[in-house]
């Protein structure tokens, strides 16, 4: 039996790349040395950036190697090649275009322009990139921030768009004992310089598409849906309809409200559907952002939804936009654990 495998990666936009992969060796270790740009980051299994669906063939897990993937991703043949090695000859779908992937990842330097607690436990960290220091990122794609003073990373997407660069806003959940919450609560000042690497991951709006759009945000993981949703509103031409389900425990850690409204005066296609677990009052949905979704949410077949939040409401969302007819390459997800 041969120990080269033939891998065949099937892009969005119609583009079909072969890579033989070696026994022992990752799909995406051997996409890359191939130069076929695929969408990664950490090439260990952490950050999904390298998702792909298994649509012919079979291929395992390396021993010993540990994946963010849900189960339900798993059963539904989805894949981070960074971890796979191919038993067989093997077909992999990428939700992205052949291109998607060809930009470089750069470190560039920052200023803090203002920290603002908007919540509880959320912040709003506005950088300004230094002088002279440019990098681009596509709309729900992710930057990594060193913590000052420790070599510590974590990973934001930002609320902001490349059109507003220099300036990027983050929403950062305050955790107890978490290292950039200590940062930003105790130590952040303005004109602090924060070290920023990106951009990364492969959830990211597809600008093209006209068909109505769900978008599901649980928390701080509406940072990148409203980078989508003004990507939408700046984009010329015809708008998709945008049904923007978003929730978080109690009416008191809600925010960005203001933000939403605006948005929904001025992109006349979206209607908010704001939820609390407990308490809710006046116009708020009593529940989580899932429960908020309708039968009649996807009645067009080629309804698209962008849901980013904590593992367990994308499994319930992904579940549930299923029931409804939504097809499953059409759900793009972004789960986020906290890290201390
Ligand atoms: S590159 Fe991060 S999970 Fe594969």
């Amino acid at each position: 039996m041969s120990t080269v495998k033939n891998v065949a990666l099937r892009f969005r936009d119609g583009t079909t790349r072969s890579v033989a992969v070696p026994h022992g060796e990752s799909v995406l270790d051997a996409a890359l040395a191939a130069g076929v740009p695929l969408i990664h980051q950490c090439r260990s299994g952490s950050c999904s950036s390298c998702t792909a669906r298994l649509a012919e063939g079979q291929a395992g897990m390396r021993a010993g190697a540990s994946s963010t993937l849900l189960r339900s991703e798993y059963e539904a043949g989805e894949r981070l090649l960074c971890l796979i090695e191919p038993e067989t000859d093997c077909t992999f779908d990428l939700n992205y275009e052949s291109d998607a992937g060809a930009g470089r990842a750069v470190k560039v330097n920052a200023f803090v322009d203002s920290v603002e607690k908007v919540a509880p436990n959320v912040v709003r960290l506005t950088l300004e990139l230094a002088e002279g220091e440019t990098f681009d990122f596509k709309p729900g794609q992710f930057i990594q921030v060193r913590v000052p003073g420790t070599d510590i990373v974590r990973s934001y997407s930002p609320a902001s768009t490349a059109a507003e660069l220099p300036k990027i806003e983050l929403l950062i959940r305050l955790l107890h004992d978490g290292v950039m919450s200590g940062y930003l609560e105790h130590r952040a000042a303005r004109d602090d310089v924060l070290e920023l690497e990106g951009p990364y991951g492969s959830f990211f709006l597809r600008e093209k598409v006209r068909a109505p759009h769900i978008m599901v945000a649980g928390g701080t993981g509406l940072a990148p849906i409203l980078s989508m949703i003004d990507t939408i509103r700046n984009t010329s031409g015809r708008k998709p309809p945008v049904m923007l389900s978003f929730g978080c425990a109690t009416p008191d850690t809600l925010f960005c409200l203001d933000d939403i409204a605006l948005r929904e005066q001025w992109l006349p296609g979206l209607s908010a559907r704001i939820s609390v677990d407990r308490g809710a009052t006046g116009d708020l949905l009593s529940g989580n952002p899932v429960d908020a979704i309708r039968e009649d949410d996807a009645m067009h077949a080629d309804t698209v939804a962008y849901l980013c939040g904590p593992p367990a409401m994308i499994e319930a969302a992904t579940r549930r936009l299923a029931q409804i007819g939504v097809r499953p390459e059409n759900i793009y997800a972004e789960q986020f654990a906290p890290s201390n």
